[in-house]
């Protein structure tokens, strides 16, 4: 381990002493450290000139393109951490499948996932198929100094969700039939979505990411005992594989009140929390040893500044008696949102937090 190396290996020691990194480690913070989900984005002027004419997936392939936008939100709002700009289908459209990312929808998958053969479809992914990622992260490090870069990946049912159901649903029927329908298909499909998403989460690791968060934002829309029995081995095997780095794990999803405390068995160091429930609930229903990250409603930032200073206030109340908080939204940064409005609720967590 040279001088400026961390415990954890790769990263710069200010970078493992950051905000970010102690807070996922549960260990005392100077301030509360925040950063948004999808910070990166259409909510950015200088997001949209940038992008303009250039299609979304082509842009998470571009090193150069992709860490100007990964740095952009880090400039403006002073973030406490980075994320990886890129998208969960990403590695997907890397082992070959012909799937795009309409504006407007979301991705959509040409051939969905329907059968045992079409199973045959989804190769391993190996470090050249993402070659870029390694170069763009490699760029990112060098420019970011001591903010943390958050790695990250769709979970293997978010995946699946869109592969079987061929783009966005609301009501997962063709997913949720496979599940319950054909068990064994369901759980070859995930075992090889794990392998994937462990691959491409080992990339952004190696590359010098230092921290990975888990995407699972559709898992809310099933029952507990169905996600221990059809989802949480899957997903249990890509945190196992990237345990050994040492870096935090966080996992998130959407609606998922009722699934907090088997997301955090699966393996997370830290978990994610919509605005659904309340930090200091979500804490009882986690249980000890294990980080939060959240939880201020997205749509509150369309209200008036007084009103998201109340709201904030309140989820910091809640966070009060944590042993680890990361301040972000409950869900995405939404594209119409004014950016002013993240810029000052950044300022309004350091200076409520400053301890
Ligand atoms: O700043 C960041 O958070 C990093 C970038 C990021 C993107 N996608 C960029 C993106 C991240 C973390 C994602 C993850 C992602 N992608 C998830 C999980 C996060 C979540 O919101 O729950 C999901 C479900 C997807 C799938 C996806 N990709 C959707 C639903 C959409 C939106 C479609 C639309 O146009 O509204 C995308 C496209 C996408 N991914 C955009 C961005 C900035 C918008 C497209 C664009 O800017 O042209």
């Amino acid at each position: 381990m040279s001088a400026n190396e961390s415990p954890a290996g790769r990263q710069p020691t200010a970078t493992y002493d950051s905000p970010f990194m102690k807070a996922c480690r549960r260990e005392p913070v100077p301030h509360t450290p925040v950063w948004f989900m999808r910070q990166a984005g259409r909510s950015l002027p200088e997001y949209r000139k940038v992008r303009a004419g250039v299609p979304m997936l082509e842009s998470c392939m571009r090193p150069e393109l992709v860490t100007e936008i990964t740095l952009q939100p880090v400039r403006r709002h002073g973030v406490d951490a980075a994320i990886y700009f890129s998208d969960i289908v990403v590695p997907l459209k890397a082992i070959g499948l012909d799937l795009d990312i309409k504006p407007g929808v979301g991705p959509v998958v040409e051939e969905p996932i329907r059968t045992r053969a079409d199973l045959a479809r989804l190769r391993d992914l190996t470090p050249e198929d993402v070659s870029y990622v390694t170069e763009a992260i490699g760029l990112l490090t060098r420019e970011l100094g001591p903010t943390p870069l958050i790695g990250f990946a769709g979970a293997p049912f978010t995946l699946a969700s869109y592969l079987v159901e061929g783009g966005p649903s609301r009501t997962y029927e063709n997913a949720k039939a496979m599940m319950y329908g054909d068990p064994e298909l369901w759980a070859d499909l995930l075992d090889r979505l794990a392998d994937i998403t462990a691959a491409f989460l080992k990339v952004q690791i190696e590359a010098g990411a230092s921290a990975v968060q888990l995407f699972d934002s559709w898992v809310g829309a099933l029952a507990p005992a169905d996600y221990r029995r059809s989802v949480m081995p899957a997903s249990v095997k890509v945190f196992e594989a990237v345990a050994g780095y040492g870096v935090p794990r966080i996992h998130f999803g959407v609606g998922t009140g009722e699934l907090l405390k088997l997301m955090g068995d699966a393996g997370a160091d830290v978990v994610g929390v919509d605005w659904r429930v309340p930090l200091d609930e979500a804490a009882r229903r986690v249980g000890p040893g294990k980080a939060l990250q959240g939880n201020l409603d997205p749509t509150v930032l369309f209200a008036s500044t007084e009103v998201v200073e109340t709201r904030t206030r309140e989820v910091l109340d809640a966070a009060a008696g944590l042993e680890g908080h990361v301040f972000n939204l409950g869900h995405g940064v939404m594209p119409s949102i004014d950016p002013d409005a993240l810029t000052r609720l950044v300022e309004y967590v350091h200076t409520q937090t400053a301890r």
